[in-house]
């Protein structure tokens, strides 16, 4: 398989990231699947890596125990980022820090070991419906700041390297999800991922 279909999908054994895999394989992409504790089934266009992405030593394991495999790949999907409720009366400096690790450094290391391998030709950066948005929040304050922060991240490294395309998609709730916005859409995630490859999946792009 040319070099040029492969694509890095982190998160891939959740929600979103199970219609990613789907999507992508199923368009004839060779798909380089991260998951921590629940492996895919194999597939001949999935290959499944394991990783632990919730503090930056194992993040960096990970990178240099695969990177044989993501080194080739051209998309990057930072779907890993989990949504960490906490009422904000009682979230600590741990919380802030564990929110910014899974939801932005996790992303951060991976784009830039990446951008350094020179292949990468489009990251996808995922947030959520109030990524950007400057307001209280009740529950969800580190995955918003995080969020919000990966936002910035994308639009800057966007400028910074032009010859990488970034992207940031900000989902609704997901249709089987956990959590559901008292008010707002939800949506099947398999419509994310068609999204999601309508932006990235052109091989005459890549
Ligand atoms: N769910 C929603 O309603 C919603 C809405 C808007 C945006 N989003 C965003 O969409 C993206 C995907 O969300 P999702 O709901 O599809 O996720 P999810 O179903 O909760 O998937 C969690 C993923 O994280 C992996 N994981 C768990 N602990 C890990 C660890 N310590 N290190 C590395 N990986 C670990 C899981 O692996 P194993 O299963 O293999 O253990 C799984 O692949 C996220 O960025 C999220 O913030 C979600």
């Amino acid at each position: 398989m040319a070099a040029a279909n492969r694509v890095l999908i982190t998160g891939a054994s959740g929600l979103l990231g199970k219609s990613l895999v789907k999507t992508f394989t199923g368009n004839g992409w060779q798909v380089v699947a991260h998951y921590f504790s629940k492996k895919g089934r194999d597939h001949r266009l999935s290959e499944w890596i394991s990783g632990d992405l919730s503090t930056l030593e194992k993040t960096r394991d990970f990178i240099n125990t695969h990177f044989d495999r993501i080194k080739d790949c051209r998309v990057l999907i930072n779907n890993y980022g989990p949504m960490i409720y906490k009422d904000t009366g009682a979230v600590s400096s741990e919380d802030l820090i564990s929110g910014f690790q899974q939801n932005l450094i996790s992303a951060n290391e991976i784009t830039s070991s990446m951008i350094r391998s020179g292949r990468v030709h489009s990251v996808v950066n995922i947030g959520f419906e109030g990524a950007g948005e400057v307001k209280p929040y009740r529950t969800i304050l580190p995955y918003a700041i995080a969020k919000s922060g990966l936002q910035l991240l994308t639009l800057s490294y966007g400028r910074e390297f032009t010859g990488t395309r970034f992207y940031f998609v900000s989902p609704p709730s997901l249709e089987g999800g956990d959590y559901r916005k008292p008010s707002g859409d939800v949506v099947n995630p398999r419509e994310i991922a068609a999204k999601i490859y309508g932006m990235v999946g052109n091989t005459e792009d890549v």
